[in-house]
């Protein structure tokens, strides 16, 4: 999709339609005043008041270059912030794409700010997302092929503006592109291959550990999970440098659990709703989707992504409730349950981005679901033994308008993983499941500021919303960018 700036007042921009925020008990903007009348019809009928979701459309408006006008509605203007605007591109554009709509045009209006045009995009390519790529009869799916800022001022800012939204929100669908695909068409090894792939044309090192290597290391925990599965596992590691002398010795780690199917293993889960578990790997597409978007960028910092990649099955091989297996870092751990396999394999690629230089850890994990029952779809679950870090990454969730809930993890709760015949057992027990779990996670991050996000509530949405389409959600990717960006 195109996206670009118009510096034309609204009635002269070119568009099968031009899309104006209109607000509750506000008047509507100078430049409609050809539309007056319409307007003051359609308040009058109730048929629009300026709620956030609605939306009227007008075809061949008198006075606009544009074949339709379409009014959105705002909800209250003191509101609308940069999600609400992010949202309201979104709902717009699935609702004109499906409309036959191919170009957009969006006017800014009061707010010609670098977050509101950026924002904007991001919505018009997020909404823009349908997981349809298998399907054989929709090929001419509709699409917006133009979305474009109609905007008075600040010509250059705004076009970088427009730029930063477009990276960043086609990184975002790159991972829900991930996310989406079903296990057999994305083993470790193919979520390797497209990561090498990424890598190259975004100009990023990427190497590949594969299972000898990984038994050379003594990754144990990860091979453990891995031996299951005829898929062998891979650990993808991709890097990106700032060029120029480093301003600081901080090096970013992306942890992404990559679990490409989740069965549970011998402690095996209902079939009821297993299917979606292809999606368990959605913290590793978020770290690939966030390093696409920072080749791009261009940080200051150097961030380095780490993918476990495994399949978690049933083979004659899979390890077995009980099992005792150790772990990179030299810790034994008995794994009690076999379907607690993405901490298993997340502490293997943790010790590691510590041992290859990483001075600061962030990793993403569709870990438990006890963190749906906790925070449903709304709030990703956040973990850290590091309040600075935290701040770092609370403070790039807000930016990026995605929702994130800070989780206790008191040294109460460690005595959960107590093994009678290990150092460590991989579950804590019934109650308190998301935080047992990041504590599991901590005792490996040590004293390296370390924070875990558990996505299993926020990576899929199992009914489609009004700005976006039901799957994959691509959660993440915008707050990691962001964080490398403001570091
Ligand atoms: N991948 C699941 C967590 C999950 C559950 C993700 C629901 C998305 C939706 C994870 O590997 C898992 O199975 N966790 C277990 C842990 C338990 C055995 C301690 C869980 O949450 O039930
Ligand atoms: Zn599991
Ligand atoms: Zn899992």
């Amino acid at each position: 999709m195109e996206t670009k700036l118009i510096s034309q007042p609204l009635a002269r921009a070119e568009a099968d339609a031009v899309a104006v925020v209109l607000f509750e008990n506000e008047a509507a903007p100078a430049e409609l005043k050809p539309a007056a009348a319409w307007l003051d019809e359609l308040r009058a009928s109730g048929e629009f008041t300026g709620k956030s979701g609605e939306l009227a459309v007008l075809h061949q408006p008198q006075g606009f270059a544009a074949k339709r006008l379409a009014a959105v509605g705002g909800g209250k203007k003191k509101d609308f912030d940069f999600a609400a605007l992010r949202r309201a591109v979104a709902s717009t554009t699935r609702t004109l794409k499906q409309k036959g709509v191919k170009t957009l045009a969006w006017a800014l209006s009061g707010d010609n700010t670098q977050g509101a045009a950026e924002s904007a995009v991001e919505g018009a390519i997020l909404g823009g997302f349908e997981p349809d790529y298998y399907k054989t009869s929709t090929k001419e799916s509709k699409s917006l092929d133009g979305f474009h800022i109609i905007a008075s001022s600040d010509g250059a800012q705004l076009e970088s503006a427009i730029e930063r939204g477009r990276i960043l929100a086609e990184a975002q669908n790159f991972a829900r592109d991930l996310a989406n695909e079903p296990a057999n068409r994305l083993t470790p090894t193919l979520l390797a291959d497209r990561a090498r792939a990424m890598a190259a044309e975004a100009g990023l090192e990427c190497e590949v550990l594969d299972q000898d290597r990984m038994r050379q290391l003594g990754m144990g925990a990860l091979l453990g999970v891995a031996q299951g599965s005829a898929e062998p596992p891979a650990l993808i590691v991709v890097r990106y440098k700032p060029a120029g002398a480093p301003k600081s010795s901080d090096h970013l780690a992306l942890v992404g659990k990559g679990v490409t199917f989740d069965t549970g293993g011998v402690s095996i889960k209902p079939a009821d709703g297993m299917e979606k578990m292809k999606y368990d790997m959605s913290g590793g597409a978020a770290v690939l989707g966030a390093m696409r978007a920072l080749a791009q960028l261009k940080p200051a910092i150097p961030v380095t992504a780490l993918v476990p990649a495994v399949e978690n099955m049933v083979g004659s091989k899979a390890q077995r409730p009980g099992d005792i297996v150790t772990s990179l870092d030299g810790k034994t751990i008995e794994v009690l349950n076999t379907d607690a396999e993405g901490r298993l394999i997340l502490i293997d690629a943790l010790t590691y981005a510590k041992r290859i230089g990483c001075t600061h850890l962030v990793d993403a994990a569709t870990l438990t679901g006890a963190i749906v029952v906790a925070l449903g779809n709304v709030n990703i679950g956040v973990f850290t033994n590091n309040d600075e870090l935290l701040g770092r990454l609370m403070a790039a969730a807000k930016t990026e308008g995605e929702k994130a809930w800070h989780m206790p993890l008191d040294d109460d709760y460690k005595e959960l993983l107590k093994s009678a015949f290990a150092d460590l057992a991989n579950i804590g027990g019934r109650w308190g499941g998301a935080v047992s779990a990041a504590w599991f996670l901590r005792e490996f991050a040590g004293d390296t500021p370390w924070v875990h996000l558990d996505i299993a509530g926020t990576a899929w949405l199992d009914d489609a919303k009004p700005y976006m389409a039901k799957g994959p959600t691509g959660v993440c990717v915008r707050t990691f960018a962001r964080l490398a960006m403001e570091w």
